[in-house]
């Protein structure tokens, strides 16, 4: 006798991918997950109530995320979550999957292409204060770039910075200063080729960074490598456009400073959770 599985419920066309992070760093993974999925109906959400998560402890992180993941999931029946957040993925990862029966992607520090790419063998990690310090980021470094320097600093200021700028406002300069300053003060510093932005609001004040580094380095993040693993995720199915929408934690006039880049990215639909 044979018998067969039944067959997977088929995934509605119009639902859609969910990126997650505590406020609008994750914009950098969604931009790139666009470039290759430009149909797919998005659902954004930021924890504006939650920001910033690098300064919070693993228990309040590992408890937060895959709480709210939970309730926006009830909300909009995402087919495929990306947590658009190196803090939230290095600590949550595993309780988000525990909790939720969905394809989760995480952002993690892009330690494996920084090492394809540093010819120096002293690489920077730069991310929040909590994603430096996670057994996660030494397990990369060791897999990863065993024979490389590995050297870290946590700059929760360049989080407020990159918000600030997405709402139109223009950070002091001396916080980028600070940001480098925190690095090229470390042994070995001198001879970074390669830094690693292990937060997802960092790429979005790269160019202040390059300015206030003086000196050519590469910066690399995993944005188009998570988009390439959402697009194999959901290779074959098919999208129905349904808009982009934003929802945060929080009063709904957090989101207005944020609104002119949210609607020249195509963001239509603003909601609170
Ligand atoms: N965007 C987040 C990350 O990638 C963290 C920002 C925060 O501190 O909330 O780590």
């Amino acid at each position: 006798m044979t018998s067969s599985l039944p067959a997977e419920p088929a995934i509605a066309a119009d639902a859609p991918l969910l990126f997650f992070d505590s406020g609008v760093g994750g914009l950098t993974v969604l931009d790139a997950a666009r470039a290759l999925l430009p149909d797919a109906p998005i659902v954004y959400a930021a924890d504006f109530a939650g920001l910033p998560y690098g300064e919070k402890s693993e228990a309040e992180i590992a408890a937060r995320v895959p709480a709210l993941l939970g309730r926006l999931v009830e909300r909009y029946r995402p087919r495929l979550i990306t947590i658009a957040c190196n803090t939230a993925s290095t600590i949550a990862l595993p309780q988000v999957r525990a909790a939720l029966d969905l394809p989760i992607v995480g952002t993690v520090p892009a330690i494996k292409p920084a090492s394809e790419q540093s010819r120096s063998r002293v690489i920077a990690v730069l991310g929040t204060e909590a994603t430096v310090r996670q057994p996660y980021v030494t397990n990369l470094a060791r897999e990863f770039a065993s024979d490389a320097t590995i050297l870290r600093f946590g700059a929760p200021e360049l989080v407020r910075a990159a918000e600030m700028k997405l709402r139109g406002e223009v950070p002091d300069p001396a916080i980028f200063d600070r940001a480098v300053a925190g690095l090229v003060s470390q042994e070995r510093a001198v001879a970074i080729d390669t830094v690693v932005l292990a937060c997802t609001h960092f790429p979005l004040v790269q160019d202040e960074l390059a300015r206030a580094f003086g000196r050519p380095v590469t910066f690399v993040h995993g944005a188009e490598g998570i988009a390439r693993r959402i697009a194999y995720l959901t290779r074959g199915q098919s999208f129905v456009g349904n808009g982009l929408r934003f929802v945060a934690t929080g009063p709904a006039g957090d989101i207005v400073p944020y609104k002119p880049v949210l609607e020249a990215r195509g963001f239509t639909s603003f909601d609170t959770l």
